[in-house]
């Protein structure tokens, strides 16, 4: 039998990517929104506590395993910014890509700087945690391109892949290299065990 996994997000965007990011273990991940449970508040003031807030309360509320995500744009020249509150910077996805294209309006090319940064939590019914983390470096381009992927997308240009924002990149080559695959991929042996119906044991990695 699969084992269900729920995650806790509300974003359609992010539940893709995660089931196309555990596409090859037997596991069914099910949204708090899927399941009519409520999503938690965003209380934390890091990325790790939120992260871990939204699955101890997934975990508790659906009383099963739960994977929480928290990630956000953090752009050098703004500060850092729109950071934790890149969800809530503006109304829509569109608003929030047009308010970081204003906003950096004056900024040259060359200083541009910044990256996408994900915790990733997995709690266990009995209240056990197992985090990860990941980040992808790039620059902010002068105007969207691409349409995979969803949100800042359109706007990011990723180090690696000079030329190309993320929403021009296949799913794949996005989830190869992006902050959200690199969390994952630290919650690989744990979500493995589970998919074996195993105990994890403890493979958590500290958050950086
Ligand atoms: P939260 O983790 O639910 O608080 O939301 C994070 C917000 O950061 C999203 O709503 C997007 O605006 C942005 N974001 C996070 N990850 C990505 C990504 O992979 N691509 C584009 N935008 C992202």
């Amino acid at each position: 039998m699969r084992r269900v996994l729920v995650v806790a997000t509300g974003n359609p965007g992010k539940l893709v990517e995660l089931r196309e990011l555990v596409s090859g273990l037997d596991l069914e991940l099910r949204s708090l929104s899927e399941l009519g449970l409520p999503s938690p508040e965003e209380t934390g003031g890091t990325f790790a506590q939120n992260a871990e807030l939204k699955a101890r309360a997934a975990a508790d509320a659906a009383k099963t395993w739960a994977l929480g995500d928290d990630s956000g744009l953090c752009v050098d020249a703004l500060g850092g910014a729109p950071g934790l509150h890149s969800a809530r910077w503006a109304g829509n996805d569109e608003a929030r890509r047009a308010r970081l294209l204003r906003e950096l309006d004056a900024v040259p090319a060359g200083r541009r700087a910044a990256h996408f940064f994900c915790a990733a939590a997995l709690c266990a019914p009995d209240g056990r945690l197992f985090r990860a983390a990941g980040r992808v470096d790039g620059s902010i381009a002068t105007a969207p391109r691409g349409t995979n992927g969803f949100g800042y997308d359109p706007l990011f240009l990723p180090a690696e892949t000079p030329g190309r924002t993320l929403a021009e990149l296949p799913s794949a080559e996005k989830n190869r290299l992006s902050h959200r695959g690199r969390a994952l991929a630290g919650l690989r042996p744990t979500l493995e065990a589970l998919a074996r119906g195993a105990d994890p044991g403890d493979f958590s990695r500290p958050l950086t």
